[in-house]
């Protein structure tokens, strides 16, 4: 099925939708994104990725292409047009077209181009099984808090991965602490004790992570914000990753370290379904 995607004012079928070759998105990353989750065809905690958005925009200077409001209505239109109910609504705010200069215009006018992807999130296998994930180096850049698409880094470590017979990667600094996932925040559960990492420039700030760590109270655990190693993950009791595109998915393995019994951790079972409820609720 041909998909309808948002190109710049235009709905167009996904195959008539075209950016420049002097796209300063394609040319050199200089553009931010945003993926928000649908859930019963709904936007889920849209507003805080919207924030976040802004924050990305913000700190590259680059204008926000269009009221927030109109942002949203572009994004439910996208919804209903391709009646999706359950996946996610990619957002890309470029820089805008320009020769290709390592200076900038600061006034180019920003290229927006918007799309959905359906996929079932709730009833993900991996949520059952778990995922095995291995460690490597992290190589990105200093300004990971910006949600840009320079995620040339994360796509080589996830192949990698992958083609080690791994299902994720989570990346590691030099003093051999985890920083985040590919795509995700990670976590780890000691005891009544849950460790991440906190929102520094080294990880992104993830809204999953953000709506999670308010959802706590209900559990009564402690959290630490802090640095957590390779060797700590090892000898988790639990551990899981958060993501809008994945929700709670629990990490079963990480680098042939089998966690507890090797099946999903009854916490991060019990995270997942308050996370869930939560959309539900609040979804729009
Ligand atoms: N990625 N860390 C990184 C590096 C990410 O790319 C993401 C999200 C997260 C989690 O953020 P949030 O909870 O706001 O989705 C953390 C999106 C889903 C993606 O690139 O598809």
């Amino acid at each position: 099925m041909t998909r309808t995607v948002y190109i710049n004012g235009d709905y167009l079928p996904e195959n008539e939708a075209k950016i420049s070759i002097f796209d300063r998105g394609f040319l050199m990353a200089d553009s931010v994104y945003e993926v928000s989750a649908v859930i019963d065809g709904k936007l889920a905690d849209n507003a805080a990725h919207l924030r976040r958005l802004e924050r990305s925009l913000h700190e590259l200077a680059m204008p926000l292409p269009l009221p927030l409001a109109e942002i949203v209505a572009v994004q439910k239109r996208l919804i209903a047009a391709n009646n999706l109910q359950e996946g996610t609504v990619y957002l890309h705010v470029t820089r805008g077209e320009a020769d290709r200069d390592f200076l900038y215009d600061p006034n180019l006018p920003p290229n927006l181009v918007m799309f959905t992807q359906a996929r079932a999130i709730i009833n993900s296998p991996a949520a059952e099984k778990g995922l095995r994930v291995m460690t490597q180096a992290d190589i990105r850049w200093a300004r990971r808090d910006i949600k840009t698409t320079q995620l040339l880094a994360q796509s080589l470590a996830k192949m990698t991965a992958v083609a080690a017979g791994y299902d994720d990667t989570w990346l590691m600094d030099d003093a051999g602490n985890i920083t985040e996932g590919s795509s995700n925040n990670a976590w780890i559960r000691r005891g009544q004790t849950l460790i991440t990492r906190p929102p520094t420039h080294d990880i992104l700030n993830g809204i999953t992570r953000q709506a999670a760590i308010a959802l706590l109270g209900a559990f009564g655990m402690t959290l630490e914000e802090r640095p957590f190693s390779v060797e700590e993950a090892h000898h988790a009791d639990e551990a899981f990753l958060s993501s809008a595109g994945a929700f709670i998915l629990p990490v079963v393995e990480i680098d042939g370290h089998r966690l507890g019994d090797g099946k999903p951790g009854a916490f991060t079972r019990q995270l997942r379904e308050r996370y869930i409820q939560f959309l539900r609720e609040t979804a729009e």
